[in-house]
């Protein structure tokens, strides 16, 4: 049995750039770890066409024929995923949004718990942040535990910075690795414990057009899987779901 560490980064930049050239200086930085970057752009990804097929009748359902589900599989044979895209006016690259609207069906149900991740933005000026901050909100929603992000502005002007930028990279990757090999366990955030209910609650309105949601959070009662939440947490996060879903109610 093969006991290397298997990280994969899912790379939304369309050439092998910036963001590419730190996540190739990541690989090299441990060569014991099994390290392999996926390029969305040499995969096959069709645009979304917003059936909500995968949504309401589950993701085998959805009438596109890509490159989807390898990539699901491949970040669940992976034990910490790298999500690493360069700022594209303000925020991710089109390409990595178009895998987000693809696997977008995995918010709904969730499956990567017990995972760890991290994100990667570039930038040229500013904007990196608003890049990790997407992609780590979103990709969380999918059950991972994310580590603190990198964010990076990229000139390629100074050897200075080009060593500051690989140093930045490298350390956040450790702490990647040594969440996995600690296998830190985290407790749900008041976010994840929101959405859950949001989620759950959505999945009931909807049973009759929608039973992949409506089967999903059929034996789930406070979270995804069974976990002590403090009272006083999940006192507040049905609270503020409340409120959401009132608000959504009042709209129908
Ligand atoms: C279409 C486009 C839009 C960009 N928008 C921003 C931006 O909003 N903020 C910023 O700081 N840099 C922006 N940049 C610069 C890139 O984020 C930066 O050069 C990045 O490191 C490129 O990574 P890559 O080589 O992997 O594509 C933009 C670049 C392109 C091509």
């Amino acid at each position: 049995m093969d006991e290397r560490l298997k990280i994969l980064a899912i790379c939304g930049s369309p050439h092998k750039g910036n963001t590419y050239e730190l996540l190739r200086v990541l690989k090299q930085s441990n060569p014991e770890i099994d390290f392999k970057i996926l390029m969305l752009a040499e995969l096959n990804l069709e645009d979304c066409m917003g059936c909500y097929s995968c949504i309401n009748n589950g993701e085998e359902s959805c009438p596109l024929r890509d490159d989807r589900d390898k990539i699901i599989e491949e970040m669940k044979n992976a034990d910490g995923t790298i999500f690493a895209s360069p700022t594209y006016a303000r925020t991710i690259s089109a390409l990595m949004k178009k895998f987000v609207e693809r696997t977008s069906f995995i918010a709904h149900r969730p499956v990567f718990f017990g995972k760890y991740a991290m994100a990667l933005g570039t930038c040229a000026g500013f904007g990196a942040d608003l890049t990790c901050k997407y992609l780590t909100e979103n990709f969380t929603q999918y059950g991972f535990n994310f580590v603190p992000s990198v964010e990076l502005m990229v000139t390629r002007k100074t050897e200075n910075e080009t060593n500051h930028n690989r140093t930045q990279a490298t350390k956040a990757y450790e702490k990647l690795i040594s969440a996995i090999r600690s296998k830190e366990k985290v407790e749900p955030s008041l976010n994840q414990l929101v959405y859950f209910n949001i989620f759950k609650s959505i999945a009931e309105w909807n049973k009759l057009k929608g039973w992949a949601d409506y089967e999903f959070y059929q034996d789930k009662k406070d979270f995804y899987y069974s976990v002590k939440i403090p009272f006083l947490k999940n006192k507040i996060a049905k609270w503020v779901s409340g409120r959401v879903i009132k608000k959504m109610m009042a709209n129908r």
